[in-house]
């Protein structure tokens, strides 16, 4: 469903931002080759979708504070019933107005006669160098061929500025609407969690478990996973971005799984940990325990006013804490965090923005300074412990368990909110959902 008003609302907010001496030039995502004939499925550029709600490839969106005949330009795609035959619809210059709210509508192939006249007059130009060379290219050939009419009277840009700064700043705080479909696609991701967790048993396939979570986003109407699902059993736990998932899972094992569907271009990032065999070992549930206190702990401070890594150091010290306690570390707690002892064990960070990207955009630190939370604001909390077998120093009954518990954490007006609250998440909710499987 297009939210006309939002995007229109976002496109009104950065043109006030960047000011009537500058225009803003983004285009959308490449389509990219994965083997002779065949692409990978088409995946609109954020930035651009946020601006735009356009879902088609080969669109370039040209925003122009106070151009008399209209501020949004679309440049796309036209209809072409032969190619529509065989690839399927298109919106068209029509749609381009119509569905999708642009002033102006031109075709994909006439952008190099047209844009340059657009950019004339103008002093900065807002676009993200760097994502796409060969558009870098075609940004920089308009300009040099307005330079060359300065003598003229032409003005042409001398300034390139990112667009980032704003919008990215722009899409750090979720709406009312975005906030809606980040719970829906948690939900639907915490229904995957849980569908895998009834379904597993010992001897089946790591793939088979994905299949399982791509049956229940597809069915739920999310069509891709936000990311490549993380499907790890036993050792394969303890690798942080496992995806091969390819091996059998044996009885004992606990498994890693950290998958999240991308719903209406908005993802969800949830990983949780469970026995496959239904019942966690004394070992398995001790670290189990731990790693869900340090969650909760970092949720705790997860609030306006707190900063960004507050959730992070509440963690990091249940961690430690709970490794000396366990006999995992040995030593003084203060020392092991000082000195980083604890990252042999807990390697990565508790979190990153999420929302239309899974690593969402947004800075971490202001002036150099953490920044503060707020309201609106979407982080994920996700603390683990990994010991793979054969870990110097590491008693034996630790091999290979490999805990992240993650959840989607909205910070609200005066807290926070668990968008991914509906997967299981204590060892009684997991062995009790694992037990009761008909
Ligand atoms: N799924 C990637 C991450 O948790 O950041
Ligand atoms: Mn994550
Ligand atoms: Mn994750």
């Amino acid at each position: 469903m297009i939210n006309k008003k939002e995007c229109q609302r976002r496109r009104k907010r950065l043109m006030d931002m960047i000011g009537s001496d500058s225009i803003a030039i983004l285009p959308t995502s490449s389509v990219y080759i994965r083997n002779r004939d065949v692409e990978f499925p088409f995946r609109p550029d954020s930035d651009f979708f946020y601006l735009t709600a356009y879902p088609e490839p080969e669109a370039v969106a040209v925003l122009i504070p106070d151009r008399v005949e209209g501020e949004y330009i679309l440049f796309c795609r036209e209809s072409d019933a032969e190619m529509e035959t065989w690839h399927g619809r298109r919106a068209g210059l029509e749609g381009a107005l119509d569905l999708y709210d642009a002033d102006d509508a031109f075709p994909i192939e006439d952008m190099d006669d047209i844009l340059p006249g657009l950019i004339e007059g103008h002093e900065r130009i807002f676009y993200n160098m760097g994502n796409d060379q060969n558009f870098d290219q075609r940004v920089l050939s308009w300009v040099k061929q307005i330079r060359g009419k300065s003598r003229a009277g032409v003005v042409a840009p001398d300034e390139f500025i990112s667009l980032n700064h704003f919008l990215h700043d722009m899409r750090l705080y979720k709406s009312r609407h975005e906030i809606k479909l980040m719970r829906q696609a948690a939900k639907i991701s915490s229904g995957a969690h849980k569908r895998v967790m009834q379904y597993c048993k010992p001897g089946m396939h790591e793939f088979q478990l994905e299949a399982e979570l791509v049956h229940e986003f597809m069915q739920n109407g999310a069509r891709a996973a936000a990311y490549p699902s993380i499907v790890g059993s036993g050792e394969n736990g303890c690798i942080l971005h496992y995806t091969e998932n390819r091996d059998e899972i044996d009885d004992g094992d606990l498994l890693l799984i950290d998958a999240g569907a991308e719903y209406q271009g908005y993802a969800s990032d949830i990983t949780r940990t469970f026995p496959a065999n239904g019942k966690f070992s004394t070992a398995q549930r001790q670290a189990y325990d731990l790693v869900l206190a340090s969650q909760l702990a970092a949720i705790e401070q997860v609030k306006p006013g707190n900063h960004w890594n507050d959730p992070h150091d509440a963690a990091v010290r249940v961690l430690t804490e709970g490794m000396i306690e366990l006999g995992i570390l040995k030593g003084d707690v203060d020392e092991l965090i000082n000195d980083q002892t604890y990252t042999k064990y807990y390697m990565h960070r508790t979190g990153h923005w999420i929302g239309m990207d899974v690593h969402d955009v947004g800075d971490y630190k202001l002036d150099g300074e953490w920044r503060m939370l707020e309201a609106g604001m979407v982080l994920t909390v996700e603390p683990g412990l990994y010991m793979p077998a054969g870990t110097k120093g590491l008693p034996k009954k630790w091999w290979n368990i490999g805990i992240r518990i993650e959840d989607d954490v909205l910070v609200t007006k005066d807290g926070y909110e668990v968008l991914s609250k509906h997967a299981p998440k204590t060892a009684d909710e997991i062995e009790e959902l694992m037990t009761n499987v008909a």
